[in-house]
């Protein structure tokens, strides 16, 4: 299968970072398919040699055990070409047609690693020149709009000119191992749908944390903050991952059907609710590792006084028979105490106990990220003598142990997903303008209320008000507990 994958944006921070190596890894790997080519667009005049040379370059950053050899590299180098297009030109866009229609591959994969402004008008201008036949796709990079009336806006364009089955919505997240597995836990294992409801389960907790700052994305990410950065996309689709029903197929529509069912149970959010129930913070100075760091409005690129938010807490509710009264808490920040993301299922305690010891409920943590792995805490008999006393255990599952060949990185599952055509990891347009009307009203309150967000010291687990948030409900965040 002969392809054309063309990367708008790239000379991109996200093309170098993300993509250049993710492909880079399909190819080692053996899993790109034969005969393709991989075009770089963007505005500076470059020749093939020398944007190749820049990859080269780049690719020293690179872990040094996905960093190609010189010999992989120069194999890897003839996939990879280099056109400049001015992205407004109707008649650049006619070239890069002219490109594509000369060699005629099968499947054409246009990656819009581009701002997201100009989503619409590369849409437009693709389809003006009929680069949208049935054998391409597109691919587009969140953030789709910074609202729900440019997500709308943006969907339109996209599907007056693409087919919805054509368009490819980026959530990164999805492409993680730890997500597909959890997917196998629950449908491919009988063991949990028993208790996976209300009835077993006292509450669940997504934390996503970063160690990291903004680094060099300081304007881009005072345009976002963390609600439209994390929370409105990769938090919310994982916990449609935990909270949907099992689809009747592993059809991409059947998948995404029971996701959206999942995005418009969620309890809505009326002014109340925000002002009870959602916390934002920002990050003052503090250290990292041990090493001293700035704080949020120090950072390059962000203004001071800014009142965009690093970090939310939240808690919600899926409004149905299974899940109705369970809180889920979502936890997400830059700067935080540890560089780690992953699901807890806090199960409830036993109806009555018959040991002398008060002991921790059993919980399963599913791991995302440093490492993708399940832990399941049970709870042992410990000691002698009178007292039978319970003590907490774990049994620890590593999927990097367990399955001894290489994990798939999420961009490179994704982009061989999207070369091939599978949908499943990918958003659909409803799922995601359902999710951007759940954050709304709290994108409406913080624009309204004086206070800001609420301070908290880099390398810390966030304000102190994030643990007040689940301790009225009586729990402890997992780290706390
Ligand atoms: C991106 C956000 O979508 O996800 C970044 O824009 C964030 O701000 C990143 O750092 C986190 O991804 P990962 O895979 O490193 O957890």
């Amino acid at each position: 299968m002969a392809f054309d994958l063309v990367l708008f944006g790239g000379t991109g921070d996200l093309a170098w970072r993300k993509l250049m190596p993710a492909l880079f890894q399909a190819f080692r790997h053996g899993k790109l398919p034969p005969g393709g080519r991989i075009l770089a667009v963007a505005r500076d005049a470059r020749s093939d040699d020398e944007y190749r040379a820049l990859i080269h370059e780049r690719f020293a950053e690179v872990d040094t055990a996905k960093r190609p050899s010189e010999e992989e590299f120069a194999r890897f180098a003839g996939l990879l070409h280099y056109r400049r297009m001015d992205l407004s030109k109707v008649e650049d866009y006619q070239g890069l047609k002219d490109w594509i229609d000369a060699r005629g591959a099968e499947t054409v994969v246009l990656f819009l690693a581009t701002s997201p402004e100009l989503f619409v008008p590369v849409c437009e201008q693709l389809g003006a020149v009929g680069l949208n036949g049935p054998h391409v796709r597109v691919v587009l990079e969140k953030p789709l709009g910074q609202d729900l009336a440019s997500a709308q806006q943006i969907n339109r364009v996209v599907r007056s000119v693409f087919d919805e089955r054509q368009a490819l919505r980026i959530d990164h997240y999805l492409g993680k191992p730890a997500v597909q597995n959890l997917s196998a836990l629950r449908f491919g294992n009988a063991l949990f749908e028993p208790i996976w409801r209300r009835e077993s389960i006292a509450n669940i907790q997504i934390t996503l944390a970063e160690t990291l700052g903004v680094g060099t994305r300081g304007d881009f990410y005072n345009r976002t903050g963390a609600l439209r950065d994390m929370v409105q996309n990769h938090a919310l689709q994982l916990l449609t991952m935990i909270a949907m029903e099992a689809p009747a197929s592993s059809d991409a529509d059947a998948i995404r059907d029971e996701k959206l069912k999942v995005l418009r149970s969620l309890r809505p959010f009326g002014e109340r609710e925000v002002a009870r129930d959602v916390l934002r913070g920002q990050y003052r100075a503090g250290a990292i590792d041990g090493k001293p760091v700035v704080g949020y409005q120090d950072e390059a690129r962000v203004p001071p006084g800014s009142t965009t938010e690093t970090f939310v807490a939240l808690r919600t509710e899926v409004q149905n028979w299974r899940w109705a009264g369970v809180p889920f808490y979502i936890r997400t920040g830059k700067r935080l105490a540890s560089q780690e993301a992953h699901i807890v299922i806090n199960f409830r305690h036993v109806p009555h106990s018959i040991f002398s010891n008060s002991s921790p409920a059993n919980k399963l943590v599913i791991k995302l990220q440093p490492e993708d792995g399940l832990e399941l805490h049970l709870l042992a008999a410990k000691g002698t003598g009178q007292h039978e006393l319970l003590a907490p255990v774990s049994l620890d599952l590593d999927f990097g142990k367990a399955f001894a060949t290489e994990r798939v990185g999420a961009y490179e599952r994704l982009l061989l997903d999207a070369l091939a055509g599978r949908l499943n990891l990918f958003v659909r347009s409803d799922e995601q303008e359902q999710a951007w009307r759940w954050v709304e009203p709290i994108l409406h309150h913080w624009s309204r209320e004086s206070e800001g967000p609420k301070p908290y010291a880099a390398g810390s687990w966030g304000p102190a008000a994030a643990s007040a948030l689940i301790a009225r409900d009586g729990f402890a965040w997992s780290e706390e507990s």
